[in-house]
């Protein structure tokens, strides 16, 4: 859908997403991993690219989808979505018949929920896949790998569930040299070894592994090949978003979004005339072309951006002037010219989401999973 071909009004502001890269993205991440199964993330909003436009184009490039709330995976079968759906979050007990009614693959994080999945499926006379989650450093949920013996074999001995998978989840796989950091951080190759010790234990017991081992995201797949084992769950790597600044940029990836917007409004300002609230940003020496652009912090275009961030406008970049107001902004325009109407683009097309994140002062994830839901998501060359 484009928004000149929609029949729907479209905000003038709101984010384009790209599919033919989202598809590209996939297929350098799957040429990466070799012959490991790929399960994206399409958690919070597929990372605020619009999960209703991203998970069925997604579904078939992907061997399963992985969200973080069973409300999430919910959703997903709303949308259609029929291969499975792994829910990496934490579950309470209360939540376990949602896994029943939705065909969702459950993350087993502690004996108990185990046992109550065992459990109930026994009772409802259902079957129930589940994936184990083993912590190897994380200290988030998942059960410790110096005490996963028995929660192994009690798994292995159980006989309503089929444990498809174990995993864990890395702390530091986005970082490049581990060299001079405190002991307390854990890298990425000890978590491995750590969840190599546990898998040991299989053999030990000579039962056989779950079949879908893994550990990497998107840190690990840019460093720890030797941990791609059977799958992989690319987050941020999907939407063509490197996990850290420092990652050497060797896969063939390219962001899916461009977040537009159009001239609200333009004026001259005269010279000792402040913008926005607060007066914090003045019009010094000359006249100037202030332009209003409609897009606020209750976008996710944060406040904290004021007289931070840049756009631009017919395609030339200027400074964002101004405290950034809950539904507009102002950017200074000098000399230039612009009418009500001319583009605006906010991210994409230059601007990095790392800029963004500078702005912001936080990360890549949180810029775009703060873009919020009143800003429409809109897909383009999703066929070919
Ligand atoms: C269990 C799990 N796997 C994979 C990912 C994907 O992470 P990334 O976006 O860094 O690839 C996440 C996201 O936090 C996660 O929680």
């Amino acid at each position: 859908m484009s928004p000149e071909k929609s029949n729907e009004p479209v905000r003038p502001t709101y984010l384009e997403v790209d599919l033919s890269r989202l598809k590209k993205n996939i297929e350098s991440i799957r040429a990466r991993v070799g012959g490991a199964k790929v399960m994206p993330m399409v958690k919070a909003n597929a990372y605020g690219h619009g999960v209703e436009g991203v998970a069925p184009f997604l579904e078939p490039l992907a061997d399963m989808l992985g969200v973080a709330l069973v409300e999430e995976g919910a959703q997903l079968r709303r949308l259609g979505i029929k291969k499975p759906i792994l829910v990496t979050g934490g579950t309470l007990l209360e939540q376990l018949p949602l896994y029943f009614e939705h065909d969702l693959t459950l993350t087993a994080s502690s004996l108990d929920l185990l046992l109550a999945a065992d459990h109930l499926a026994e009772s409802t006379r259902q079957r129930l896949t589940v994936h184990l989650l083993i912590d190897t450093g994380m200290e988030r949920v998942g059960v410790h790998h110096y005490a996963a013996e028995q929660f192994i074999l009690r798994a292995a001995s159980l006989k309503h569930v089929n444990v498809e998978g174990i995993y864990t989840h890395l702390a530091n796989a986005e970082l490049v040299s581990v060299e001079g950091l405190p002991s307390r951080v854990v890298t990425a190759r000890r978590q491995l070894e750590r969840f190599q010790e546990v898998l040991a234990l299989y053999e030990k017991h000579s039962l056989p592994a779950p079949p879908l081992r893994h550990i990497c995201n998107s840190g690990g797949i840019m460093n720890l090949p030797e941990g791609y084992l059977d799958m992989v769950r690319p987050g941020i790597l999907t939407y063509g978003i490197y996990p850290g600044r420092d990652i050497p940029k060797t896969l063939d990836l390219q962001p899916i979004a461009v977040w537009r917007s159009r001239v609200l409004y333009s004026k001259i300002a005269q010279p000792g005339s402040a913008v926005s609230y607060g007066s914090l940003w003045q019009v010094e020496g000359s006249p100037r072309r202030i332009v209003t652009v409609p897009c606020g912090y209750a976008d996710g275009y944060l406040r904290v951006m004021s007289n931070r961030a840049r756009v631009l406008v017919n395609g030339k970049s200027y400074p964002q002037v101004g405290r950034v107001c809950m539904d507009l902004f102002m950017a200074d325009l000098g000399d230039d010219d612009a009418a009500v109407g001319d583009e605006v683009v906010l991210l994409g097309e230059g601007i990095a989401p790392e800029e963004l994140a500078a702005w912001q002062g936080t990360n890549e994830y949180e810029v775009m999973t703060n873009i919020s839901a009143r800003v429409p998501r809109v897909f383009i060359n999703g066929v070919e």
